[in-house]
């Protein structure tokens, strides 16, 4: 049985509520770092959660036109006690992301809507470039 509008909509929803904890990480991350690493990570931080803004406003647009309603509630932040640790959770919930869009191209693909399926595949691309940035700073 092909998956229902609720279903698609529920997983978008999801995907908001984790795109919201990545901007406020990435933020609080951004506000807390102190010392040597504040400059230039402060910044770097700040455009990834400006980056991230732009997942939740075309996830929460997409839900709207599905007729849903659009979550504010974020998946719980982890904070980190030092640079490496948040760069580590930050890679975590990259790499969630890209599994999470996965599984929801299929469902776009599998309820018809072709146009968010290519929208989805364009946020894991995005995602994917994202955890790949994080993999290179974590190895130095
Ligand atoms: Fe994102
Ligand atoms: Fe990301």
């Amino acid at each position: 049985m092909a998956i229902t509008k609720e279903k698609l909509i529920e997983g978008l929803n999801h995907d908001l509520a984790a795109e919201y904890r990545a901007i406020f990480q990435y933020l609080q991350q951004s506000f807390l770092l102190k010392g040597l690493g504040r400059i230039p990570f402060s910044e770097y931080l700040s455009k990834e959660a400006q980056g991230e803004m732009r997942h939740v406003e075309f996830l929460a647009e997409k839900i709207v036109s599905l007729g849903g309603m659009p979550t504010i509630t974020p998946l719980p932040v982890k904070v980190g006690k030092d640079l490496r640790e948040m760069l580590q959770n930050d890679l975590e919930a990259e790499r969630e992301a890209i599994a999470d869009y996965k599984e929801r191209a299929k469902q776009a693909e599998e309820f018809g809507d072709i146009g968010l399926q290519v929208e989805l595949e364009n946020l894991l691309a995005e995602e994917t470039h994202h955890l790949e940035e994080l993999q290179k700073l974590l190895e130095g």
